[in-house]
Parts: C-alpha cells; structure tokens; sequence
C-alpha cells in the first residue's frame, strides 16, 4: 500500500531541488509577463508591423534580431535587449514605447528585466502564443 505513494514523494522531492525550476520560470512568463505584453505591446506588435520590425506573438518571432543586427530579447542580458531599451526611453523620445497614452510602470519595467536576467523563459506552442488584450488602464 505505502509503495504506491513512493514515486509520487520522490518526483515531489526531485521538483523542489530545482533551483529557480522550470515551473516557476513558467509561473512568471504566465502571470507577469504575458499579461504585460498582451495588455501594452501586442496591438501593435503581432506581425502587422511592416517587416522586419519586431512581432511578439511568439517566441519563435520574438526571439529574431531587429533590421541593425541588435537582439530585440538577449537572454540573461537586459542591458542588451532593445526591448528593455525601447521601454525605458523616458520623455518625448519618438521611439519610446508603447506607443500609446500610458508607459509601463517602473515596476511593469523591473519585471521585464527580471525575466530576461532570469533567461527569459517563453514556452513553445499555444501557452507562448500571444494575443492582443485589454485591460482597464488601456482599454
Ligand atoms: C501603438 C503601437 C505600438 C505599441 C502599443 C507598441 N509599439 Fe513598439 N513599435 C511600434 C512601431 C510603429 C515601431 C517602429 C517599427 C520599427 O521598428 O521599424 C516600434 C518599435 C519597437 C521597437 C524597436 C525600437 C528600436 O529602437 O528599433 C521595440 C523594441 C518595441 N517597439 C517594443 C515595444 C514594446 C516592448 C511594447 C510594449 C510595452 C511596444 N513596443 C508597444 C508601435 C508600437
């Protein structure tokens, strides 16, 4: 009876092990990221841009490089990400985005770069492909 539960105790044990594991990586990509993206950014860019501008709709298309050759998303290199660039352009800069009424907060932007630090996890499939949403503050 009590060797039915053994595996279901080692897989827990195994999960918990993990540092920083594949399931809280995914768990922030959810509930932080996404939402900030397909709240601010995927009206825009969801592959309508003309080329070769960037397309958040998936990672596939997130991942490629910008016209100049720049990573739009550097893995573990928020200081080299153009999208980390774009949104902290303070002021009237042209190419500070979004490119609506409301930035993101700085908190919304420490996110951002927490993720991509972190490695910027972004699944593969339906659960990594983005749409356009709305949301109270930019409705
Ligand atoms: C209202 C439309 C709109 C929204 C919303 C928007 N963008 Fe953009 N974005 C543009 C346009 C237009 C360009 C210029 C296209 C190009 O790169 O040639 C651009 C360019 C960019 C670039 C390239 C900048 C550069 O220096 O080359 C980045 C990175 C970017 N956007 C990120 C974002 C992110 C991240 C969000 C969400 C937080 C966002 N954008 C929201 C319209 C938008």
């Amino acid at each position: 009876m009590i060797l039915r539960f053994i595996p279901v105790l080692f897989v827990l044990t195994a999960c918990s092990l993990l540092p920083a594991g594949r399931s809280e990586r995914a768990g922030y990509f959810h509930t932080q990221v996404k939402p900030v993206l397909q709240q601010h950014c995927l009206q825009c860019h969801n592959g309508s841009l003309p080329p070769p501008a960037l397309n958040l709709a998936s990672k596939a298309a997130a991942f490629k490089r910008s016209a100049s050759g720049r990573d739009y998303i550097l893995a573990g290199a928020p200081d080299r990400s153009l999208l980390i660039s774009a949104v902290q352009r303070g002021g009237t800069h042209p190419q500070m985005m979004p490119r609506t009424e409301v930035s993101l907060t700085d908190d919304q932007i420490g996110m951002l770069r927490e993720w991509i630090e972190d490695g910027a996890y972004w699944p593969e499939g339906p659960a990594g492909t983005l749409h356009a949403q709305k949301s109270a503050e930019n409705p």
